[in-house]
């Protein structure tokens, strides 16, 4: 019953799963479950393969903090040279209280107001506006200024319809046969395009998708039109497998195709520009794991349902995109196979991990890890029914430490009282 691959820096060696030699079950013992447990040398081994696999001078990665904002792994990150995709307020606040400097930063909110846009460009930041009422907006606040422009990149893909963020059911991005309208306001206003950028969704299926979209970027890209022109952004969607039979994308191949299509690109351009993305999944996903106890396993006439500390208020992925993580018992690896449904404490029926989920024989007390959890997982929680966020914990180095912790009920309440003026 062990998954043929785990997608995962966790291992099973001698009887148990381990990350960097770290038993997986001994560290509930000592952190106390529910907690994300990530593997920063892991996420950060992912950053650099992505940004080596392009054979281009000039090359950045801005990692999407939405898909997980733990300030120790946008420390490492940081350390590795990374830049980062922020899009809220909060974003930029902890980017700036971490040391990025705002030239590191690309600010891509959707549907902002002016005073967002004063207060992120008052700090520095580049903005890159997706709407040509924005656009409208941001020439009259900031005209003779640098700026970004987001284009629909018109391809549909992605790993669910909630995520894919190119064609027309879509808020995001200008439409690319509206270049025209939008360089009569660049004109208008004296703006400085430096940056075009598109994002077409999360986890691209197929790399053509990909490559689909950066080319019908490309299209509208000539010197006579961006001759301000500094980088072209192709935003994040490198998808990563969820299931163990899932195949790999090959991104070296991936990687070559790209670096060519650019050097043919650039050589017509005239010039080289830098090129950017904005991995998310690619980077955290795999790296990020839910470490969750089961305290109550119930028989409902058909179904056998185990019960743990944990719920959609802390992944809510299986209940908001069907997504499927791969959950391990790592206090039982070798258990005989049963069937279970995999579920939380919240109070709704909704509140699943998993159904009809075969694995390993759980006993109530067992320790599970839900895998590929490092991407939208602790970034997407809440605290549905006053329950906290869990906390997080972080390998480096072959130490584990406690890197957020969760807040305790008293704290909860006290907030709540605070922001309501009754305390
Ligand atoms: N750039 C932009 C402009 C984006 O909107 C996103 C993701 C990214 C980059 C990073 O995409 P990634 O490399 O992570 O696929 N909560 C969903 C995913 C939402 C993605 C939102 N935008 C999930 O859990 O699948």
């Amino acid at each position: 019953m062990l998954p043929a691959s785990l997608n995962s820096p966790a291992t099973f060696t001698n009887g148990a799963y381990t990350i960097q030699g770290l038993n997986l079950a001994d560290l509930c013992e000592k952190f106390g479950t529910p907690f994300y447990l990530y593997d920063l040398d892991y996420c950060v081994g992912r950053y650099r393969f992505l940004h080596d696999l392009f054979d281009l001078p000039n090359v950045r990665l801005h990692y999407a903090v939405k898909a997980n904002n733990n300030p120790h792994l946008l420390l490492a990150l940081k350390e590795s040279g990374a830049c980062l995709d922020v899009v809220s307020p909060s974003e930029v606040a902890l980017a700036l209280a971490l040391g990025f400097d705002p030239s590191r930063l690309l600010y891509t909110a959707n549907n902002m107001t002016d005073a967002e846009i004063r207060l992120i460009r008052d700090q520095g930041l580049l903005l890159n506006i997706d709407s040509l009422t924005g656009l409208r907006r941001y020439a009259k606040l900031y005209p003779n200024t640098e700026l970004c422009l987001r284009f629909n990149s018109d391809v549909v893909a992605g790993e669910h319809e909630k995520v894919m963020t190119g064609g027309d059911k879509t808020k995001f991005g200008i439409r690319l046969e509206k270049v025209d309208e939008v360089l009569d306001i660049v004109h208008a206003s004296g703006l400085k395009i430096v940056g075009v950028h598109e994002h077409t969704g999360s986890g691209i299926t197929d790399p053509n998708q990909f490559i689909q979209g950066m080319k019908n970027l490309l299209t509208i890209v000539t010197p006579a039109r961006f001759p301000d022109l500094r980088f072209i952004d192709f935003g994040g969607g490198f998808k990563v497998p969820y299931r163990p039979d899932e195949k790999r994308i090959d991104y070296v191949a991936f990687g070559q195709k790209v670096s060519a299509m650019l050097r043919a690109f650039f050589a017509d351009f005239g010039r080289e520009l830098a090129l950017y993305f904005e991995p998310g999944k690619f980077i955290v996903a795999e790296g990020g794991l839910l470490m969750v106890q089961v305290n109550s396993l119930i028989e409902n006439k058909t179904r056998l349902i185990a019960g743990t500390d944990s719920g959609f208020g802390h992944l809510v992925r299986p209940v908001l995109y069907n997504a499927y993580h791969h959950i391990l018992n790592v206090s039982n690896p070798k258990g005989a196979a049963k069937t279970y449904d995999i579920c939380g404490n919240i109070c709704e029926t909704g509140d699943l991990f998993a159904e009809d989920r075969g694995m390993p024989e759980i006993r109530e007390g067992d320790y599970l890890a839900l895998l590929n959890a490092g991407a939208y997982g602790y970034s997407m929680a809440s605290d549905y029914n006053l329950r906290p966020k869990p906390a997080e914990v972080v390998v480096q180095n072959g130490k584990a430490f406690l890197s957020r912790k969760p807040h305790t009920p008293q704290e909860i309440v006290s907030n709540v009282l605070l922001q309501s003026g009754l305390k």
